[in-house]
């Protein structure tokens, strides 16, 4: 197992470009399970959930090629096993996405239970009502979902992917991969907005699935009989490029992120803007660009951040922001309404000297903190980075433990914090059981 050793206190300086989204390229990959022909994916991050997923869709009997690098050639038949076991959902929840493909396309799946994690429970209750609606047959038993279409196959429904939280990203995608090979119209509302299902259903109508209202709240299904296999670029990391973003902000330094989408970026971008950081923005018409954050002369203001489904402030940078926080002038509160307890890292960066306490689902931040290195315990993929944000801004030298975590998500994190000028390696941890 290794940790990341931080030497922090240097402002970060340089140009990086943005690597494939992983939240995007997951239910795109689960998605090659459709059609006949084969999928080809470009962009695709170097990063463990994407090998996890490879193998599962292994299992399930699909080719899946790698050769040229960044570029997955998927290739699946109609028939094949369709289970997925818990060996592999517990590695990965993101797993669950395979369930809508199997059941449309090969008439089951068992996928066993993810269960919650270190960020609270985690439900799948909307993916299975939505694939309910559409006919199928739904046992959970012995922490397993079993579903079955009904003979004939799935069939158009009507559905409502919302709950308390808000929408669900996968909910959403399971349903809207198994709506689009179901006989008839399907109608999904309060769907998920994020880029990454709009990346998909794009997709999806590519290989000539019929979906409209992309980008909306309604999707409207009419399902076909076959789809056929296309090539797909990932979009860029969203939340990778604002974690870098953060990095640049939280040192004072100049960091530009190309070849990403600064419109996927608005609610960042808008509250570095009001806190007092520099940014430069570059957008294409195709809204490809660039972001650009530049030292600061006056220490930022700390701001109040609430996180919200998409267009709103992401949950995935969450800790990140709040590790930036510390460094601003001011008092800020962090309010999570989509994972209401994701707040483990909050002890963490309290070790390195920040002064956070945590009420419910708000987190009080009262900066500027004076950071000084210490060991730090990462908990889950967007904390072990909020550890690494924290460590670069701190004097001395912090060590990271368990970065097994940010394997799972970021592409040569240190690797591309080097290249901006940071002090940071990968060592084996000499602490590791
Ligand atoms: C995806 C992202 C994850 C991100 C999250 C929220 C991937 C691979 N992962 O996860 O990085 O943090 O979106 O933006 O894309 N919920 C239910 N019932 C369900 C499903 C979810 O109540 O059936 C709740 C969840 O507990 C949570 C909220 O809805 O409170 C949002 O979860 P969801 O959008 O489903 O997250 P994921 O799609 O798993």
């Amino acid at each position: 197992m290794d940790c990341f050793v931080v030497e922090g206190g240097r402002p970060l300086a340089g140009t990086v470009r943005a690597a494939g989204s992983k939240n995007a390229v997951l239910p795109l990959m689960a998605a090659a399970l459709l059609p006949e022909g084969e999928t080809r994916l470009e962009r695709v991050p170097r990063v463990r959930d994407v090998t996890t997923l490879t193998e599962l869709l292994r299992s399930l009997g699909a080719s899946v090629e790698s050769g040229v690098p960044g570029m997955l050639r998927i290739q699946a038949p109609a028939e094949g096993p369709t289970e997925a076991p818990y060996e592999v959902v517990r590695r990965m929840r993101a797993s669950v996405c395979v369930l809508g493909p199997l059941l449309a396309r090969r008439g089951r799946a068992r996928v066993s239970l993810p269960g919650g994690c270190v960020l609270g429970v985690r439900p799948i209750d909307l993916h299975l009502k939505g694939l309910a609606a559409l006919g199928a047959r739904i046992q959970v038993e012995h922490g397993t979902v079993a579903a079955e279409a009904p003979p004939g196959g799935l069939r158009g429904g009507r559905v409502f992917l919302s709950g308390p939280q808000g929408p669900s990203v996968l909910g959403t995608a399971n349903v809207l991969m198994a709506a689009v090979l179901a006989r008839g119209v399907s109608v999904l509302d309060g769907v998920a907005l994020e880029p990454e299902v709009q990346a998909l259903a794009r997709f999806l109508t590519d290989c000539g699935a019929r979906i409209e209202g992309i980008g909306s709240p309604r999707l409207v299904v009419e399902g076909v009989e076959a789809l056929e296999g296309r090539s797909v670029r990932v979009p860029p990391d969203r939340i990778e490029t604002g974690t870098l973003l953060l990095a640049g902000a939280l040192t004072g330094g100049r960091v530009r992120v190309e070849d990403c989408r600064p419109g996927e970026l608005v609610a960042l971008l808008d509250l570095l803007e009001r806190a007092g950081v520099p940014l430069r923005t570059e957008e294409g018409p195709d809204g490809g660009g660039a972001v650009e954050v530049r030292p600061w002369e006056r220490r930022p203001r700390a701001l109040d951040v609430t996180t919200r489904p998409w267009p709103g402030f992401p949950t995935d940078l969450q800790a990140q922001w709040m590790a930036f926080c510390t460094v601003c002038e001011g008092l800020a509160l962090v309010t999570e309404t989509v994972y209401p307890d994701r707040f483990l890292h909050v002890a963490e960066l309290n070790r390195l000297g920040a002064a956070i306490r945590r009420s419910g689902p708000t987190a009080v931040v009262l900066g500027p903190a004076q950071l000084s290195g210490a060991p730090v315990l990462a908990s889950d993929l967007r904390a072990s980075a909020c550890l690494v944000l924290a460590g670069l801004a701190a004097r001395g030298r912090t060590t990271v433990r368990r970065v097994y975590h940010l394997d799972r998500g970021y592409e040569d994190l240190d690797a591309r914090l080097r290249g901006l000028g940071a002090e940071v390696r990968r060592e084996p941890d000499p602490e590791a059981p």
